[in-house]
């Protein structure tokens, strides 16, 4: 039952009558009719528009979500624990903006873009829609530059190029986050601008990270924005457009950028936290009917703009948290079909040590090689295939007694293949050490390495060959190709080092 306030009603019977025959009635002040769990209703504000900014009496600042007929539901930015029933809601007239600008570099800032780093206010002048329309058809070139993350799996197998969108998906606790902030780290130098957007993270991990990005001198060219799990659902569902904002002002300025969102699925169940509570009618698995929405016009604002627009990028890694493995859930699924490939972490790979965890089965990029260079095009090639072999081998092989001798060196190839692509946290590696690795054991340098030797073979083969030749590196650096020269140098390297290495 709710109970009915003669006084209110009469106010509002009065205004009627006051107000009946004016012909244009321009009212931008309502009432708060009800309040609770974030989320406000409000009365007489005919002419407020959608997506607009509503500031309450208390200060607390909204936003306008559902348009009825006779109210207006409205997501509170805060608790909204000082908005009493029966104040004043001022309409701004302003669709949520943020400030943008260079000086938000390096800066750790909320979801709408204020500093919470305690270092000040933020010096910009521009300002940029929180939702801009995504980059149409002819604004975009096709994805054609390597994105490269310094993890030698992905960056052999399932190559990201600038511009691109590509989504790490996974269990919890898999190296999810890692991932993408080894690629955040590996971006040093390269003159990319990094935004890493947390939604409904632990303030601790978000803590963790800001740490690892300041002790790698990566946060000179990042920028974090922060909407932790104890904020506010509307906070938390408006955090990803705001980083896309961030980007895309350097992306419109010709600069390539790289933007992660930690994680998506934390930022549909705040959605649909915000949906339930605003009364829309829950779809599947409660999500609201626009949940797929939600997520693609965010993604679509990834793009490699055109030579006309300055050739800009922004390149999307979006991460999903899967339970027990199901990618077949609602929210995985659309995110996978609205992205162009996924990486996928398997916690049984994590748990018997195999990590970075990526599947290279199920994983895939659709832009491909088109994203490679040429020198990692040439040694991969072979990579992914042998690999696929040795899989395929390993569970035939538990049934089969005696193996012939063809088997088993595939086999010690695979094993071994494995373990050269294991990598340890925020430790990316360069071009010319992922080739160097890579051509090592694709051409059976490591067959005879014991396979618990070959983390200590490509460590030591990496350090020999930046001290002994530093020719190679440079010669891959300019030409990102493998010329007869390059090839040579390696052959020996690899050779030198190798006997040393046996030797020992
Ligand atoms: N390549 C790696 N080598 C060794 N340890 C790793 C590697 N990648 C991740 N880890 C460790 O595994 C743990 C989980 O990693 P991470 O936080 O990246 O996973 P996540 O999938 O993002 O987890 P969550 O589900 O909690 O967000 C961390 O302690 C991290 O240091
Ligand atoms: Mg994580």
């Amino acid at each position: 039952m709710v109970a009915i306030r003669p006084d209110e009603i009469s106010s509002i019977i009065r205004q009627q009558i006051e107000q009946y025959d004016q012909e244009v009635k321009v009212s931008n002040v309502g009432t708060v009719l009800q309040v609770g769990d974030g989320i406000a209703r409000v009365y007489g504000l005919d002419n407020v528009m959608s997506s607009e900014l509503l500031e309450f009496e208390d200060g607390t600042v909204g936003i306008a979500q559902n348009l009825e007929e006779d109210n207006v539901g409205v997501v509170l930015f805060g608790q909204g624990l000082g908005i009493q029933e029966g104040s004043p809601v001022r309409a701004t007239s302003k669709i949520a903006a943020i400030p943008v600008g260079d000086a938000m570099v390096g800066r750790v800032v909320d979801a709408l873009a204020r500093p919470i780093d305690g270092k000040g206010e933020v010096q910009t002048s521009e300002t940029r829609l929180i939702e801009s329309p995504a980059p149409g058809i002819i604004a975009r070139k096709s994805v054609y530059e390597p994105m490269a993350t310094g993890i030698t799996a992905i960056d052999a197998m399932i190559p990201i190029g600038r511009g691109q969108r590509e989504l790490i998906i996974g269990d919890r606790q898999t190296g999810k986050t890692t991932v993408a902030i080894d690629t955040i780290l590996n971006q040093k130098g390269k003159d990319v601008v990094c935004v890493y957007v947390a939604v409904g993270q632990k303030s601790s991990t978000i803590a963790q990270v800001a740490q690892v990005l300041r002790d790698r001198g990566a946060m000179d060219y990042t920028i974090i924005v922060d909407a932790s799990a104890s904020e506010a659902a509307a906070l938390q569902y408006l955090a990803p457009y705001t980083g896309a904002s961030l980007a895309e002002y350097f992306m419109y300025k010709g600069k390539a950028t790289l933007v992660v969102y930690d994680d998506l699925s934390k930022h549909a169940q705040a959605y649909r936290q915000m949906s339930l509570l605003l009364r829309r009618p829950p779809g599947r698995e409660a999500y609201p009917g626009d949940v797929f929405f939600l997520h693609s016009r965010l993604l679509e604002r990834a793009a490699k703009l055109s030579e006309a627009l300055g050739e800009g990028s922004m390149t999307a890694l979006p991460i999903i948290e899967t339970l027990a493995g199901d990618v077949s859930a609602y929210i995985p699924t659309n995110v996978i079909s609205i992205t162009d490939g996924q990486i996928f972490l398997s916690s049984d790979l994590f748990n018997a040590g195999i990590r970075p965890a990526i599947n290279a089965g199920i994983s895939v990029s659709r832009v491909g090689s088109a994203a490679q260079t040429k020198a990692m095009k040439k040694v991969a090639g072979k990579l992914k295939l042998e690999l696929a072999q040795y899989d395929e081998l390993k569970a035939f092989s538990q049934f089969a007694s005696d193996l012939d001798k063809a088997t088993q060196n595939q086999l010690a190839r695979g094993a071994r293949l494995q373990e050269l692509l294991k990598q340890p946290a925020s430790s990316p590696l360069s071009l010319e050490d992922q080739v160097a690795i890579i051509y090592a054991g694709t051409n059976g340098y490591l067959d005879d390495v014991p396979q618990n030797k070959v983390t200590d073979f490509t460590k030591g083969l990496r350090e020999y060959l930046q001290n002994n030749k530093p020719k190679y590196g440079e010669l891959i650096q300019e030409k990102k190709a493998l010329s007869d020269e390059v090839v040579s140098l390696l052959k020996e390297g690899i050779t030198e080092f190798k006997q040393a290495f046996m030797a020992a």
